[in-house]
């Protein structure tokens, strides 16, 4: 996560447990005390090239939170984007506002590993095509560590999507890193292949009844139809086979939490009781999901002192 002269967080395969446990602790700082206005009169750039519910809002709050300003460019209506300014031209041009951080949600067209070579500012990955989404799976595991106390040896099963999902690929990142075992399981043309498989570390089920009899926490994903190729989303039939009920979670009774990074789609890959489950910690994620990027803020902009402590 540090970079050669700055904190970016770009995906997490260099990082190291030092360094995600510096996150979780700094976390855990915030969400007991959440009034620490540290960067007043600095300013955030938020860059939402794609659409976002909770990653924008919760670095918007964190953002406030931390005394920083956030400056929001939600996609493309009413900035230069719809002139045709290129996507890394925008990021240039805010970049030469200073701004102490420039997060970014992206789909493939950007390169984020690039950038971050280019511009001196600190960058955020929010989402970046299906290459990664760090802070989602750093705010899993730290709300999975809130409830559960560790996540060393623990099974999760990412059940959908997953061939689409940034989601899960900055999960097997962080499973081997944290040693926590990573399974998933759907409908084979939203599976990668078992070579794939291997490489990442990762276990596949096709069978759900068989997965969800291996795993502690399970977690759904939704289809990404917005990364599909034209065609490919005629496999969302099958999807439906693998739509996880409140009898699932009942009748597998050593399942400790369910999750969903969300958006949430009511009915296709989980049914709405399952949402409001006893063992559902969808809501703490996105709780979670503020106190986790207040921490990578503040990280941003403290490269020295990490660097000493990493010495
Ligand atoms: N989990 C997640 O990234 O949600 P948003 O797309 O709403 O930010």
């Amino acid at each position: 996560m540090l970079t050669r002269n700055k904190f970016s967080l770009i995906d997490l395969k260099s990082a190291s447990v030092k360094d995600i446990r510096s996150v979780f602790s700094l976390a855990q700082k915030f969400k007991n005390q959440n009034d620490s206005l540290l960067f007043k009169g600095r300013t955030a750039a938020l860059l939402f090239f794609e659409a976002s519910t909770r990653t924008r809002m919760s670095f918007e709050t964190a953002a406030v939170r931390l005394g920083l300003h956030p400056l929001i460019l939600s996609g493309s209506q009413a900035s230069s984007l719809e002139k045709g300014e290129s996507l890394e031209d925008t990021v240039f041009n805010v970049a030469a506002m200073e701004p102490a951080v420039i997060v970014i949600r992206t789909g493939s067209q950007l390169n984020l590993k690039d950038l971050q070579l280019k511009i001196d500012i600190p960058i955020l990955n929010a989402g970046w095509g299906p290459f990664g989404h760090p802070t989602q799976a750093l705010l899993d595991i730290f709300t999975l560590e809130s409830k559960l106390v560790s996540v060393q040896g623990l099974k999760l099963l990412i059940v959908g999507d997953i061939k689409h999902s940034r989601v899960a690929a900055s999960h097997f990142e962080l499973a081997r890193i944290l040693g926590y075992q990573v399974a998933i399981c759907g409908p084979s043309s939203f599976l990668f292949s078992e070579a794939t498989a291997q490489e990442c570390g990762v276990q596949i089920f096709s069978d759900l009844q068989m997965a969800l009899g291996w795993c502690d926490v399970v977690m759904c994903l939704r289809v990404q139809n917005e990364r599909h190729s034209k065609g490919a989303t005629d496999a969302t039939e099958d999807f439906f086979l693998y739509q996880l009920t409140s009898d699932h979670v009942d009748k597998n009774s050593h399942i400790r939490a369910v999750m969903h990074p969300g958006p949430i789609n009511h009915g296709v890959e989980m049914a709405t009781e399952v949402v409001h489950h006893s063992k559902s910690v969808i809501l703490d994620q996105v709780q979670s999901g503020v106190y986790v990027r207040q921490a990578l803020l503040w990280m941003s902009q403290n490269y020295e002192s990490l660097k000493e402590e990493n010495r």
